[in-house]
């Protein structure tokens, strides 16, 4: 790599780069994407030496759409795949086999772990933690602090792999400040997280839970819908 590019990265016109940017190599950036200082961009993944989940393989090149914005120190692994307009704040982190849809907005310090799928329009907010193996759609909004989880077994017992699962959470979905949701759980479309809950069972669409363990509170309003925006 010579001074921080690697080989075969591709920059579209008008990108601009700040002080300390590291491209790997085969990274496609598109046009009038600012990156800022300090970002790395198409990290290999590390494999710890005991680790039974990250594998040894090859990944796709990253790539970052047009009009995008990375923050400075962000980290967007190797098997990235960033849509257009997507804003990432400092100091985020996007991992492999992750895709990331038109127009989102991922906060400082979010972390958006391997084999997920975030939808377009979603704002994901400081330091929420979207575990491996989620599906977030589209218009999707998660809170700063949310802390979703995949593995009940908490890393013991081979059976673990057969019920290791990410959250869901359909489109218009929204999760309030501090959340937590267990392993698994599906948030419905336009569904609501009250603030500080913790979420045990699937939420239905357009329905407010509160509490811990949550509980069905109320309806979510009609005025909140995507569709009376
Ligand atoms: C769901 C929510 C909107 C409810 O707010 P609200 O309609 O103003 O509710 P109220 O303050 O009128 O409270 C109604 C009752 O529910 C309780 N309550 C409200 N929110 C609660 C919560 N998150 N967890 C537990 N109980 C809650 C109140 O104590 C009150 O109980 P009471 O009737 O016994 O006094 C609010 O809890 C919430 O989650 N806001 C989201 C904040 C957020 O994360 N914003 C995005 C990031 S900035």
């Amino acid at each position: 790599m010579q001074g921080g590019i690697g080989k075969n990265v591709q920059i579209g016109e008008g990108a601009v780069l700040g002080t300390n940017v590291v491209i790997h190599d085969d990274t496609v950036i598109g046009k009038n994407v600012r990156i800022d200082d300090n970002a790395v961009i198409g990290k290999l993944p590390m494999k710890a030496a005991r680790s039974a989940v990250t594998k040894d393989e090859q990944l796709a090149p990253t790539v970052i759409g047009d009009d995008c914005m990375i923050g400075a120190c962000t980290v967007i692994y190797r098997g990235a795949t960033i849509g257009t307009k997507v804003l990432i704040a400092d100091q985020a982190s996007v991992r492999e086999h992750v895709t990331i849809g038109d127009e989102t907005i991922l906060g400082r310090a979010a972390c958006v772990e391997n084999y997920c799928t975030v939808g377009k329009r979603c704002k994901i907010q400081t330091n929420a933690y979207i575990t491996a193996h989620s599906t977030l759609g589209d218009d999707v909004f998660i809170s700063p602090g949310v802390l979703t989880s995949n593995d009940n077994y908490m890393a013991r017992g081979k059976e673990r792999f057969k019920h290791f699962k990410g959250v869901t959470v359909e489109r218009g979905g929204r999760i309030g400040v501090g959340a937590i949701i267990l392993p698994g759980k599906v948030i419905g479309e336009e569904a609501m997280v009250a603030a500080g809950s913790l979420v045990t069972k699937d939420v239905p669409a357009r329905t407010i839970v509160l509490g811990s363990p949550a509980k069905v509170w109320k309806e979510v309003p009609a005025e909140h819908f995507l569709e009376n925006q």
